[in-house]
């Protein structure tokens, strides 16, 4: 990429094939390298839909999507899937060692680079503590780990891969708030140059954020720190009261 991946969306508006309505109406803002962008809401309010805009999985129906100044479809996949590392809502492990998992869009990682992402991610103890380590079995799914440690898994697995933009969606919520808070703050040294954005059900997870953009009905009601929106928005005050 030209340049570290600064996301810019403008005025992007979006709607599922043959839906009627829009899920997600006029949506601007600028996800910065080396800051956080949040996006909360309620359940349905389009923010995994938002996310999934980023890597194409669709494109806008309305408005751009730009990745360090250059519209997305004049990236090609191959820039973006490499530029890229999305920890999905639901995130797959398949059948397979953890190594090769992680090495899934980090096919050059060596071992220690692999260890280093699961130290960042928290789950370095637990790969440590099954036999065979890096070289143990996945089984189809992730079925032989928890949800929590699938979760972790995921994001060792986007972190292997170095790139310049970070989308976690919901990516902090199977953990308890301590190992939340832990990872949190490891992603800061290796995302410090990254862009990353974080959708997150819990407040806690993101009052840290540079932005939050506060998602409701596919539209952004109100965007700011935390204490900002404390402040001025009253979706954000029952979100944090819920
Ligand atoms: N939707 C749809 N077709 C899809 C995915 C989603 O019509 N393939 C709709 C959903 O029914 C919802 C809206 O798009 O009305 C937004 O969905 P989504 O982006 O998934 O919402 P989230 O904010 O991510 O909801 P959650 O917190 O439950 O993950
Ligand atoms: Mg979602």
């Amino acid at each position: 990429l030209p340049t570290p991946g600064t996301v810019e969306f403008k005025n992007v508006t979006f709607g599922y094939p043959g839906a009627e309505a829009p899920v997600l109406s006029d949506i601007s803002f600028t996800a910065k390298p080396g800051q956080t962008t949040a996006i909360i809401g309620s359940t349905g309010a389009g923010k995994t839909t938002l996310l999934n805009l980023i890597p194409r999985l669709y494109d806008a129906t309305e408005g751009e999507i730009l990745i360090g100044g250059v519209p997305l479809k004049d990236l090609g996949r191959d820039t973006i899937s490499r530029n890229i590392s999305a920890v999905p809502q639901r995130p797959y492990l398949f059948s397979g060692t953890i190594a090769s998992n992680l090495r899934f869009g980090a096919q050059e990682a060596t071992e220690e680079e692999l260890w280093e992402a699961l130290r960042v991610a928290q789950a370095e103890g637990f790969v440590a503590e099954r036999e065979g380590q890096l070289d143990s079995k996945i089984s189809q799914g992730g079925t032989n780990v928890s949800g929590g440690q699938r979760q972790r898994l995921c994001i060792a697995r986007a972190l292997a891969a170095k790139p310049n933009t970070y989308l976690f969606d919901d990516s902090f919520s199977a953990l308890d708030v301590n190992t939340d808070a832990k990872l949190r703050a490891a992603l800061a040294e290796p995302t410090k140059d990254a862009a990353v954005i974080i959708v997150a059900q819990r407040v806690s997870t993101i009052t840290g954020a540079d932005q939050i953009l506060v998602l409701d009905h596919g539209e952004i009601v109100a965007r700011g720190t935390h204490e900002q929106l404390l402040e001025t928005s009253e979706t954000y005050q029952e979100i944090v009261a819920s």
